[in-house]
């Protein structure tokens, strides 16, 4: 037996104006769950503990809880001394209990022809990755699009890609989706990543949708436009300035000491065309931790905003350009800079290289110290690092050589799934929920990692944005100054 300590919410409609949190001390097995320490507190010390669970092995959805701020079912969830157990982010009927209701209404059921049509065994398996959900709605109480969108939300948008792929259903559940906010998905992926089941919802429904959508004339024209732009010019984005590749004109970049590794540079639309001074600071920092990088100047965009809008037409011709130009050159790991085109890279093309973010290209082969900057800084975690990636500790080490950092809730910004072009109203309402978050901080900046981010958190902060590798020469500057001998006039 073991003793565990859990911080509970508790509200009751009828005497609570608002929630709170009890604490409670009990008794439970090694290798209890949440649900036994819930069982253990109702049965000993509080029968008014309201909770829901039913089948009490993962099958039923119905005991969703956050444990800790993220989303789980507590009947799988081991029970750690010290947790805090809420009701995941739905409204609240009481304690842990939430309205499933209007969630689970929303999603369609299939609508049969009047003659029975036979499934085929094709059919089943486009299916598959889509059939398993539980329809906790754990995946529906994190969904930013739906905060601030009339966006009916992921396990809706996983149950019409499923009817959708189903000879036996009957109606258009494209263009059902198309109107239930199918393009106010960001790609965040925070559903995936708190679903039980592990549906890849954005991969496999969002995405699939959208092309379907595409199929159909209904496509945004936003997003038309830049599918038109990358067709013709290889970009996502127009030049506002010099580019980076035509700043640098040598094709390899020797570092100014030892070489410690060799990356073939990926550069991606956003840092070649519009911030290209932050590809520049990046090369200094690399230049100065020995890492020599080779810039092919055939490459490419990557395809992430064709992907993401369902526009895939021309992606192969795209994989393959990007591939020659590293592949020609006999490298064997590609940095990347952009969240997204990493994500992309790793994710949705099949390399002969390795693909690396440059966090962890610089946190692998180590960095030399930089000064400590008196500048207290907040790091926003792009989504495509995080969850696209699982990169969560090396911007941190980085990042903490050289500032204070004050930790925020890793929340999307608003900037990716082409809602920035395609429904800026959306992206806006992000971008300002998560210029609040900063505020609350109190940090002086705001870095990141991701051009996306930094170009859409900029227009809702009054913090300077900073990416990682521009405070991390900061640092640099403010080290050398004071290593340089005083002028005596
Ligand atoms: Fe059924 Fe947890 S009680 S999934």
């Amino acid at each position: 037996m073991k003793e565990i300590t859990a911080r509970i919410y508790r509200y009751d409609p009828e005497k609570d104006t608002e929630g709170y949190f009890d604490k409670f001390t009990v008794e439970v097995n090694e290798g209890a769950r949440v649900l036994h320490v819930l069982h253990a507190i109702h049965d000993t010390l509080d029968p008014t503990l309201a909770y829901r669970y039913s089948c009490g092995s993962g099958q039923c959805g119905s005991c969703a809880v956050r444990v800790n701020g993220t989303p789980v079912l507590a009947c799988m969830e081991e029970a750690l001394d010290g947790i805090t157990i809420e009701p995941i982010n739905l409204p609240v009927k009481k304690d842990l209990i939430v309205d499933l209701l209007p969630g689970l209404s929303a999603i369609t059921p299939l609508k049969p022809a009047e003659k029975p049509v036979q499934i085929t065994k094709k059919a089943i398996d486009a299916i598959k990755p889509l059939k398993d959900c539980i329809e906790c709605l754990a995946c529906v109480s994190v969904c930013p699009a739906m905060d601030v969108t009339k966006f009916l939300g992921p396990t809706v948008m996983r149950q019409e890609m499923r009817l959708a792929l189903d000879p036996r259903n009957i109606d258009d559940r494209i263009t059902a989706a198309v109107e239930e906010g199918l393009f106010t998905c960001t790609s965040c992926q925070a559903c995936w990543k708190v679903c039980p089941k592990n549906i890849e919802i954005p991969g496999k429904a969002i995405e699939k949708l959208r092309s379907f959508a595409n199929k159909k004339g209904l496509t945004l024209p936003r997003h038309q436009e830049v599918a038109a732009l990358v067709k013709e010019t290889g970009r996502s984005v127009t030049r506002i300035e010099p580019t980076f590749m035509e700043r640098v004109n040598a094709e390899v970049i020797e570092p100014t000491g030892p070489v410690k590794a060799t990356v073939g540079f990926f550069v991606g639309c956003m840092y070649d065309m519009r911030l290209p001074g932050t590809a520049l600071d990046a090369i200094e920092v690399l230049r100065r931790n020995g890492i020599r990088v080779i810039i092919p100047k055939e490459q490419v965009c990557c395809g992430s905003p064709l992907i993401r809008t369902g526009q895939i037409d021309i992606l192969e011709t795209l994989k393959k350009r990007n591939i020659d130009a590293f592949q020609s050159r006999n490298i064997d790991t590609v940095m990347t800079m952009c969240a997204g085109c990493g994500s992309t890279l790793k994710n949705d093309y099949k390399t002969p290289f390795t693909v690396m973010d440059i966090n962890e290209v610089l946190t692998k082969f180590g960095i030399e110290p930089p000064a400590p900057l008196p500048v207290r800084a907040t790091y926003h975690d792009p989504c495509h690092l995080l969850r696209g990636q699982g990169i969560q500790d090396e911007p941190r080490q980085l990042m903490r050589q050289v500032v204070d950092l004050i930790e925020m809730p890793a929340i999307c910004c608003g900037s990716g799934g082409g809602v920035k072009s395609g429904i800026p109203e959306e992206a806006a309402a992000l971008g300002k929920r998560r210029g609040e978050e900063i505020k609350k901080t109190g940090a002086d900046i705001v870095i990141s990692s991701c051009p996306f981010c930094e170009f859409h958190i900029a227009a809702h902060t009054d913090k300077p944005v900073k990416n990682i590798t521009t405070v991390l020469l900061e640092g640099y500057k403010e080290k050398d100054r004071k290593k340089a001998p005083a002028i005596v006039v």
